[in-house]
């Protein structure tokens, strides 16, 4: 149903309920927010969007009013404009103003909201104590100082995550959003997925910088520094100067690294591509077991790309480890060839050798720390630097990165294909398993038309396909008529869905793909912010454009892999292959 109402003295109308604040967006009114995020969340808490409606005696929030028939909206009275100021101005008497040191400077709302507003000074004294910064994990830090309640955070990891480490404490003047009983991020359940760095408006949860450790790693003449970036970097790194979402950059993102210093920059998408391989063949070996020996086998089997998924698994479903691949993540199967494969082709000593990551996500931070990701003898990633840390490093370069010319990555760890690119998006992996699985095991080629799987395309939640083989070659014909259900999820709130369908056993998937966040890496916790649902979709369609556009679409048509199995791995799953390129996890308990 239809609802007219003037704002502003405009006409306007919408759905019955819409909120005033959607209404106002109709006819060209921005209000201000705040604690409001899309559709995440709207406590209604920080008062920033009040507005006047004829009738009501006192003013109204925004965000959280729907409209009426015949309302009348008035956003720029004077009584609206004094309320919000006094809003923003009681937030700022509790937030220290220490921008110019802040990582948020120049990209937090408060600040704009002070500028927009006028508000050069506060009226009313900072009286709050001193709070001690949590850096408690290798991943994200929160200073709970310039924390202003929105709960945006508390929103974005209970609702869309399905975690719940972050809530609202005590009440009134005492509120602080934390963590349970200990305040500290290490010692509670969290996954370290930053989504909740990811829709900070201020600067009480960021990204732990390792910026200054990386120069210092450039800076040191004994060291030779290779650097691989994430297949959703190149999608989202431009955001970071100005262009909007949907725009690779990957040629001038090569040259940006190359310009800084870093000795040889490669591609995660190469270890993508190898992922593929390994993986594919434990999936059909798994297949195998099950039909034709008879044997007790862990089915479906979950992908294991992705550091706080596993994280969620060891917490909240250790009962399915079994089923998780034994597949290393691309960034560390890459930190893992780069310090014992790269090493040897080049005769330098692994340990001269300093690996560092560009990647979507925090996560990957603490997923280079741990006790199993030191296969090569030494810490196979020393380094994850996130997109927007990476953002940050090239500003400091004084690099004009919009007019960089394109390069290509060094061989043979730059080398990728299509299939890799894919591996951003929730979806891809699965696209790219099934373009390998498909050829290997029907020995035909999958036509063009055809490398597209629409059914686990798209943002939404959980999405399922099916591929029933056919003409299978002799070393897969045991797979002949065999129907092979699939299964998505992505951001966790869907992968506890998953899981709970494998777990009570009303799930009759054979592989399953989880990313835990939101849209797969493209919209990781270290990604360039905000990520809503229209920039997921734009760099959704960066990243197949950019699959399209190259001559390989599959991983094991990748040279540099089929080389790499000749030379050095000798057969997926073989020996070495095992010792570098898998693991285990293991269930974790709170105080882990
Ligand atoms: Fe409406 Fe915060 S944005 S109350």
């Amino acid at each position: 149903m239809s609802v007219n109402l003037t704002i502003n003295n405009l006409p306007a109308t919408v759905e019955a309920d819409t909120t005033v604040l959607a209404a106002a967006a109709t006819v060209g009114i921005k209000i201000p927010t705040l604690c409001h995020f899309n559709n995440i969340s709207s406590p209604g808490s920080c008062r920033v969007c009040l507005v006047e409606i004829e009738g009501m005696r006192t003013l109204q929030p925004a965000c959280v009013t729907t409209v009426s028939e015949g309302m009348m909206v008035k956003t720029t009275s004077k009584a609206a404009r004094d309320a919000r100021r006094l809003s923003v101005e009681l937030l700022l008497a509790n937030h220290p103003w220490d921008c110019n040191a802040c990582v948020r400077n120049n990209e937090c709302e408060l600040q704009d909201l002070a500028k927009e507003m006028g508000i050069t000074e506060v009226r009313f004294p900072y009286e709050k104590d001193e709070i001690p910064i949590d850096d408690s994990t290798p991943a994200l830090v929160r200073d709970m100082n310039k924390c202003i309640l929105c709960r945006r955070c508390v929103s974005v990891c209970q609702d869309v995550q399905g975690v719940s480490t972050l809530a609202a404490k005590d009440r009134g003047f005492d509120t602080v959003i934390g963590t349970g009983a200990s305040d500290s991020l290490g010692e509670e359940v969290c996954v370290q997925c930053g989504q909740c760095s990811a829709v900070c408006p201020v600067g009480a949860i960021y990204e732990k910088d390792s910026i200054e450790a990386v120069w210092a790693e450039l800076d040191n003449p004994k060291k030779h520094v290779v650097v691989q970036t994430a297949p959703a970097i190149r999608a989202a790194l431009g955001e970071c100067f100005g262009l909007e979402p949907g725009h690779c950059v990957t040629g001038k993102m090569v040259t940006a690294l190359r310009m800084m210093g870093f000795d040889k920059v490669f591609d995660t998408n190469f270890s993508a591509d190898l992922t593929i391989i390994e993986e594919g063949h434990e999936l059909l070996g798994r297949l195998k077991t099950a039909l034709v020996d008879k044997g007790e086998v862990n089915l479906p089997m979950f992908t294991s790309c992705s550091p706080g998924w596993i994280n969620f698994m060891e917490y909240f479903y250790p009962q399915l480890l079994p089923n998780l691949s034994t597949c290393k993540s691309p960034q560390q199967m890459f930190g893992a060839m780069a310090k014992s494969y790269y090493a040897e082709l080049e005769g330098i000593a692994p340990e001269d050798i300093t690996v560092v990551s560009i990647m979507p996500c925090t996560a990957k931070k603490y997923e280079c720390t741990r006790d199993e990701m030191y296969d090569s003898g030494y810490q196979d990633v020393d380094y994850v630097l996130t997109t927007r840390e990476l953002g940050r490093m090239i500003s400091e370069a004084g690099v004009d990165f919009l007019n960089l010319p394109d390069s290509e990555q060094d061989s043979p760890m730059g080398m990728s294909t299509g299939a890799a690119d894919i591996f951003a998006n929730t979806g891809g992996v699965m696209e790219a398993a099934i373009r390998t699985v498909y050829e290997v095991v029907t020995g035909r080629e999958l036509p063009m038309e055809k490398l597209h799987i629409a059914p686990v395309m798209g943002l939404k939640g959980l999405k399922e396909a099916s591929l029933t083989f056919e003409d299978c070659v002799d070393d897969w014909k045991f797979l002949e008529g065999v129907t092979a259900n699939v299964c998505v999820a992505h951001g966790l709130k869907n992968a506890r869905k998953a899981c709970d369908m494998v777990a009570s056993g009303e799930a009759n998937y054979h592989f399953i793909e989880v990313m835990c966040c939101p849209g797969g890496c493209i919209g990781g916790g270290g990604q360039p912010r905000f990520t809503t649902d229209e920039v997921r979709e734009a760099r959704i369609k960066a990243i197949y454009a950019e699959d399209e556009g190259r001559k390989i679409r599959k991983s094991h048509e990748n040279p540099a892999i089929t080389q790499i199995y000749e030379t050095f791995l000798k057969k997926p799953l073989g020996e070495k292959s095992h010792k570098l390129l898998h693991t285990h996890y293991h269930a974790k308990k709170i105080d882990d």
